[in-house]
């Protein structure tokens, strides 16, 4: 059986993946064509399709024969590059990505987030006790859009005053609400975002902090300091990078859990940790759809050839429901182990904000099972259009007040 007969949608139409059913094409492409080659189309090249869990995991471990500097995703990938290439962490390969990686560590890791996750509790917290107060809410721009922006401008210190203009600008240029994404609009809130931060850079060069942006601003990487435009940049892959992805999962874990009511018994009853639950979450939700590479040189990958050059698009989505590697893989199972989900990719460009995104994540289990007693959703919700992120952008629901709200809950 061929793709063909398999019917593959146009896999850059944002359009395709609402519009299938992806969960069915992808489970038959894991199990007849893994490796298919995506044609070519109106100006656009072709590109490999990586449909399996092991081959996804093996490709982003592979750095010596697979480059993320030609692009990192479709859009970029297809245009012929990323304007970040070599400057960008994500877009970035070898030793500048070593070192530059090792520098932003320093404000990622556990440890340095120490105060930022008592300030996530402290925002779940608000936000779902004043959401159960009033019954209703869109889960989705009530609460899950106001944490994960608030905690990334709290870890860059971005003043308060000028939050929610940054919100206005990151949502505009993702764009992913609306059916005609790329407008001149979002070009010019891109281009605002780096104006925004060029700014900040400046005040931070005159008075550094212990943030990211002063890191960046004042240490060498390899021996030499950053530039302007390599730190603004940089700024605005983590506030991309942090916004959506986490907003996603979160939105995604209160459907979920309306869907399968059974499970957030067992989350409510505490029968399962929020960690675990949370693994579940990433796994489920799998806000990031892809990534890609490009081939340095030929490599054989089942029983295909990438040749040299060649984009090599990899689906979490599919590789995250591979029944080769999840026991009933389209089950919802907040217990499950081992996870081993891709969400947060894998090898050496494996999310940088991991700790924070799972931070997020968990508290807002934690919050739901602690302050709310009943979750039921009101109306339809509305899904995302994109090639890149999966998830929904509003989501009415009615949160039910538990009666002994707290009395569990650590800050
Ligand atoms: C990398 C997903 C949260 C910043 C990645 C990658 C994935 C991912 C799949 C690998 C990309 C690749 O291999 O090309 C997610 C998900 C998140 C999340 C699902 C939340 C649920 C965050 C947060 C931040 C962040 C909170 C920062 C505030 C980054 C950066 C990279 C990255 C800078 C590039 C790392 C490198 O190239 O070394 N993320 N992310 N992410 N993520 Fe995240």
């Amino acid at each position: 059986m061929t793709a063909q007969q398999i019917a593959v949608p146009d896999l850059v139409d944002p359009k395709s993946h609402l519009d299938h059913d992806m969960i069915e094409v992808w489970r038959r492409l894991r199990a007849e064509e893994p490796v298919y080659r995506h044609p070519a189309a109106a100006g656009r090249p072709g590109f490999w399709v990586i449909s399996r869990h092991d081959d996804v995991a093996r490709i982003l471990r592979d750095d010596e024969r697979f480059t993320s500097e030609r692009g990192n995703v479709l859009a970029t990938m297809l245009q012929g590059g990323d304007t970040g290439a070599g400057r960008m962490l994500a877009v970035t390969d070898g030793r500048h990505h070593t070192d530059l990686r090792s520098l932003l560590l320093q404000a990622f890791a556990p440890r340095a987030l120490k105060d930022v996750t008592l300030r996530v509790r402290g925002l779940v917290r608000t936000l779902l006790t004043e959401a159960a107060e009033r019954g209703e809410c869109d889960f989705a721009k009530d609460i899950a859009s106001v944490i994960p922006l608030e905690t990334i401008c709290d870890l860059l210190a971005v003043p308060v005053s000028d939050r929610r203009e940054v919100l206005r600008l990151t949502k505009s240029a993702l764009a992913s609400d609306y059916e005609s994404p790329g407008s001149d609009v979002d070009r010019m809130a891109r281009g605002e975002i780096l104006l925004y931060f060029t700014d900040l850079l400046r005040q931070r060069r005159r008075r550094p902090g212990t943030d990211p942006i002063s890191l960046m601003a004042t240490a060498e990487v390899g021996g030499r300091r950053l530039g302007d435009d390599d730190i603004v940049l940089n700024c605005y892959s983590l506030i991309m990078g942090g916004d959506e992805t986490s907003r996603l999962s979160m939105i995604g874990a209160v459907r979920a859990l309306v869907e399968n009511p059974d499970q957030w018994r067992a989350l409510k009853n505490r029968e399962v940790t929020v960690e675990s639950a949370g693994e579940e979450v990433l796994r489920w939700t799998t806000p990031t759809m892809h990534f890609g590479r490009s081939a340095l040189v030929d490599v054989p990958v089942g029983e295909r050839t990438i040749a040299s050059g060649d984009l090599v698009t990899l689906w979490f989505t599919s590789a995250n429901r591979d029944e080769r590697a999840f026991s009933e893989p389209d089950r919802f199972d907040l217990s499950r182990s081992p996870n081993k989900h891709l969400s947060l990719g894998y090898g050496r460009h494996f999310c940088l904000g991991a700790h924070l995104g799972r931070v997020e994540i968990n508290a807002m289990l934690d919050g739901l099972r602690t302050f709310v007693d009943d979750i039921e959703q009101t109306g339809p919700g509305r899904h995302i259009y994109s090639n890149f992120l999966s998830g929904m952008s509003s989501l009415p629901v009615t949160l039910k007040a538990a009666p002994a709200r707290g009395a569990d809950w650590q800050e």
